[in-house]
């Protein structure tokens, strides 16, 4: 594959990935109120034509360079994504001796992997089936014989994370995301995963714990649920995480050495782990969502068959579970011819150790979380409300990452929703000014579906305020001693800002 190519199919993926973990939200909103806002917008508000952000369907090389764009899509039964095999050796080293022998067999051939492949469409018995393989290139006698908690870090090549010293479980705060881009192409909206924050504990934890349970016992399958042939990267999901969490907050989180219990030291609980299905220890654990993707064995193609997710805004996991990539999409103008190629290679070929993350975000009344079809929060933004104040508003981040897990295959988007005053970003330097030209020049269509228009009449002034206050203080600086001004772009700390850590200790206290 050429650069060019690499550079458009991560490009493509971040369009991809905004339209399924925040699109969905404008998408999803029914075709009136769309209509509506789209009218508004033209009728209220006539904007520069925002020339130097390109459409995001951009791209045109790509489709000479790619080919069958317009095609249907090409045949992935055969394609898998990289082996994990070669760490067998590695694993059988602390393996016992029946064990190890398992776990030193020889490679299987592709037209195993496809023939004899673990079915992700319906449930398998583990104990009694004849073996199977999954698309990294086990088989289940294999798994078996790695048994509970095996060494996910050996296995993933994604290392784990160091204990987090100092840590402050009421105090800590989470990193001060502002992934604010301008212009929109200059820089990849994607970057790699950093292992030690894949999940993080904040001062929250035991609130959105408890919400969370509580949006389950009010929503069910709406929030949690899991399609047969989930079971395996159900577990492996659940283990995974509370592998991370004892090693990141080894003082808070523990697993008794038969690791059958799962001691939580921030509720004061300790979950017997095969009492309950692995979404719900997650559910009662970790106060994350996570979305399953997983090979289909007779396509090759990806579906949504599992997933916890408490912070969708206008859809939640009834509406997609079951639906493969592109039907997720199916609402999104040009998703089909300009977007679902390179998303379906990216999935089909993601290795395990290459997790990425990114930031979406969106402005709000208040912090709304879980949003469901006639909730008032929906009006919300329907209406610019003249009595809305500045302490009203916030920045809401969705902070996401997507990788592949190594037993099952499985692909796992993970994502948190954060909110954040506007009025922080007053001594944040040149946070207001960039969120104003994004505001103020952002392409139209991109903005609309980032639903900023309803918090717009507040926020604008404000910020127009402490961007003027910012240059006076000397906190923004031109950007060349022969220019005026700073000339709005990407900062080169991007998704934070200058001094973001000075900042956040201060805030936390560590
Ligand atoms: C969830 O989605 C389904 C299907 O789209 C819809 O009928 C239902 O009202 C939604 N419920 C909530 C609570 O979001
Ligand atoms: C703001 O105005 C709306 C009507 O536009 C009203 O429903 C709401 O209660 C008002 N809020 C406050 C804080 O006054």
């Amino acid at each position: 594959m050429d650069l060019l190519n690499v550079f458009s199919t991560q490009w493509m993926l971040g369009i991809g990935l905004i339209f399924l973990l925040s699109t969905i939200t404008a998408l999803t909103f029914n075709k009136r109120q769309r209509d509506a806002v789209l009218k508004r917008l033209r009728v209220s508000r006539r904007r520069a034509s925002g020339a130097s952000t390109p459409p995001r369907s951009f791209s045109p090389e790509k489709k000479n360079s790619e080919g069958p764009a317009d095609t249907a899509s090409p045949d992935y039964a055969d394609v898998f994504c990289p082996s994990r095999r070669y760490v067998l050796p590695k694993l059988a080293e602390s393996a016992s001796a029946s064990n190890k022998e398992i776990l030193i067999g020889t490679e299987p051939c592709k037209e195993f992997l496809r023939k004899d492949a673990l079915p992700t469409t319906r449930s398998y018995d583990l104990e009694n089936d004849h073996p199977k393989y999954t698309p990294t290139g086990f088989s289940t006698e294999e798994i078996k014989a790695m048994g509970d908690f095996p060494a996910y870090d050996i296995l993933s090549g994604v290392p784990l994370p160091q204990p987090y010293a100092n840590f402050d479980p009421t105090k800590a705060k989470p990193r001060p995301y502002r992934p604010f881009r301008w212009a929109y192409h200059q820089t990849m909206s994607l970057s790699k995963m950093e292992p030690e924050w894949w999940l993080e504990v904040e001062n929250t934890y035991v609130s959105r714990v408890n919400e969370r349970k509580e949006l389950f016992e009010r929503y069910g399958k709406m929030v949690l649920d899991y399609l047969p042939g989930s079971e395996l990267v159900c577990k492996e999901l659940m283990e995974i995480c509370l592998q991370f969490y004892c090693a990141r907050y080894p003082k808070h989180f523990s697993l008794s050495t038969d690791k059958q219990t799962f001691h939580n030291g921030l509720l004061n609980e300790d979950t017997d782990i095969k009492s309950m299905h692995p979404l719900h220890v997650l559910l009662n654990n970790v106060p994350e969502d996570f979305a399953i993707v997983l090979r289909n064995e007779n396509d090759g193609m990806y579906y949504f068959r599992a997933g916890v997710v408490c912070s969708s805004l206008g859809w939640n996991v009834s509406t997609k579970i079951g639906m493969q990539l592109k039907e997720i999409h199916k609402p999104i103008p040009d998703y089909k011819e300009k977007m679902s190629f390179s998303m379906d290679r990216y999935f089909s070929k993601m290795p395990t150790n290459a997790p990425i993350q990114r930031g979406s975000w969106g402005l709000e009344v208040g912090s709304p979380l879980f949003m469901p079809p006639g909730d008032p929060h929906e009006k919300l933004r329907d209406m610019q409300q003249e009595n809305l104040t500045i302490e009203d508003c916030n920045l809401r981040v969705d902070w996401q990452t997507l990788r592949r897990l190594p037993l099952s295959a499985g692909i796992v988007f993970n994502f948190k929703a954060l909110f954040t005053p506007v009025q922080e970003f007053r001594d944040e330097p040149y946070i207001p000014a960039l969120l104003l030209k994004i505001l103020k020049d952002g392409k139209k269509s991109l903005m609309e579906y980032k639903n900023t228009w309803h918090v717009e009449h507040a926020c604008i002034p404000e910020l127009e305020k402490y961007a003027e206050e910012q240059v006076k203080k000397g906190l923004v600086v031109p950007s060349s001693p022969d220019e005026e001004s700073w000339t709005v772009a990407t900062l080169q700390q991007s998704p934070y800002f200058p001094g973001w850590e000075e900042k956040w200790h201060r805030q936390q206290g560590f």
